[in-house]
């Protein structure tokens, strides 16, 4: 060895290390072996679970916090691969079990699905303050719901402003009590950043789609279509379902477009940030169902627009569609087209309705209110296709 300079394999290295450091690729964490922390508030449903699967593949460590209700099989899929707490978050989060064990850590990030109640916020706050790196609150496009939108275009985000008159304010609080609690929501998330510091991100959803959805909105349109030859009622929709367009969201896109934003630098959300996120296309309720009947083979299956009132499962909003060409902007957004969604979907729907091991799921769909007129018709149309289905297998 030369006393003096390092030798040329050494700074070559070192030269190699620096441009690293400098495009960001490494950093003092990844360098110290640390393993970021992420806290899950939610992820055990169609969103969350996802999610924690994400999080899990780019080295997160995740702590779940949630009732401990495993739809599906995140019980297999993410519960044992969590660092689990159960807490039902309309009581206090100090007094759940489990939390005391957690109450010095830090958290790189908060990803929050549960919070419908501003105190929710609130204490996530006084448990944690300033140790949280990034907050990224789930929220929704019903926020627009109790805004003065005053264009009749795609809601934008700058349009989620209440109204200045404060019983005009109360007026519209009052047309949708979940779009006002979950603005609510946001604008705590506000005051806690001017408090903290803590850089945040709400996401506002339309309805979402995906794959093991616990609210089965999708199956059961599917079903609709899949047993109409067996059941005796067409499918309905009211007229403004049959050209009105819609949003929609795909889960999965979301789930990777978060665990995208847990990977960047927090200071771009310094002063917190707020996006719309949705599939390009915008089909009406009958443009989709004709999607699903092509998909599913059944181009035949007669559904009847000139009702006054039929089945409503989305959407829940009734401003329209949201403009997400911030998110393109800003984020890079771009989700799965809609076709391919419609594709993955009736597909896994299908092998669910097959599987036993979705028994549980199963008896949920069937015993759904939105099948009450004619249930036992349905549970019958189900078990037949299926089951005969299942016996050719
Ligand atoms: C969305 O908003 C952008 C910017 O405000 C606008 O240029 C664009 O036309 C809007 N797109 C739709 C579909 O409304
Ligand atoms: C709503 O917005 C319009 C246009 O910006 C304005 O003229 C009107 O006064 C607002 N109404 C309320 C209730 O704030």
């Amino acid at each position: 060895m030369h006393g003096g300079s390092l030798p040329w394999p050494a700074c070559k290295l070192l030269e190699i290390l620096l441009v690293l450091f400098y495009l960001g690729i490494l950093d003092c964490r990844t360098l110290a072996k640390d393993t970021p922390e992420a806290l899950v508030l939610g992820g055990n449903g169609l969103l969350g679970a996802g999610t924690v699967e994400k999080l899990l593949v780019r080295g997160y460590r995740v702590t779940a916090v949630n009732r401990g209700n495993w739809y599906w099989d995140s019980d297999i899929k993410i519960k044992p691969r969590v660092n689990h707490v159960t807490c039902n978050r309309l009581q206090p989060l100090k007094s759940c079990p489990g939390i005391d064990a957690l109450s010095q850590s830090k958290f790189d990030v908060v990803v929050d699905f549960s919070a419908y109640h501003r105190f929710q916020i609130q204490d996530v706050f006084d448990l944690w303050q300033k140790r949280i790196g990034l907050y990224v609150y789930i929220s929704s496009d019903s926020v627009f719901e109790v805004c003065n939108k005053s264009h009749g275009g795609y809601s934008r985000e700058s349009d989620a402003v209440r109204p200045k008159n404060v019983l005009e304010r109360e007026e519209y609080a009052k047309k949708d009590s979940y779009g006002h609690r979950k603005l609510l929501c946001e604008e705590e998330l506000q005051l806690q950043n001017m408090k903290w510091g803590v850089p945040f991100v709400s996401l506002r959803l339309p309805d979402v789609i995906g794959p093991r959805d616990n609210t089965y909105r999708w199956w059961i349109y599917q079903l609709l279509i899949r047993l109409n030859s067996h059941l005796k009622s067409d499918i309905k929709l009211s007229k403004s379902l049959c050209t009105k367009p819609i949003s929609l969201v795909h889960s999965e896109d979301v789930a990777e477009m978060i665990s995208d934003i847990c990977s960047q630098n927090p200071k771009r959300f310094a002063n917190g940030k707020a996006y719309n996120l949705a599939f390009k296309e915008n089909p009406s309720v009958l443009e989709l169902l004709e999607l699903m009947k092509s998909e599913l083979n059944m181009p035949d299956v007669p559904v009847t627009c000139d009702t006054a009132s039929g089945l409503q499962l989305y959407p829940s909003v009734t401003l329209g569609p949201v403009n997400t060409s911030q998110a393109q902007l800003d984020l890079n957004w771009n989700p799965t087209p809609l076709d391919e969604a419609v594709k993955e979907l009736v597909n896994f729907y299908e092998l669910a309705s097959h599987n036993p091991e979705f028994k549980k799921e199963h008896d949920n769909v069937l015993s759904s209110a939105f099948f009450m007129d004619n249930q036992k018709a349905v549970s019958e149309a189900f078990s037949k296709v299926y089951r005969s289905l299942r016996d050719e297998l």
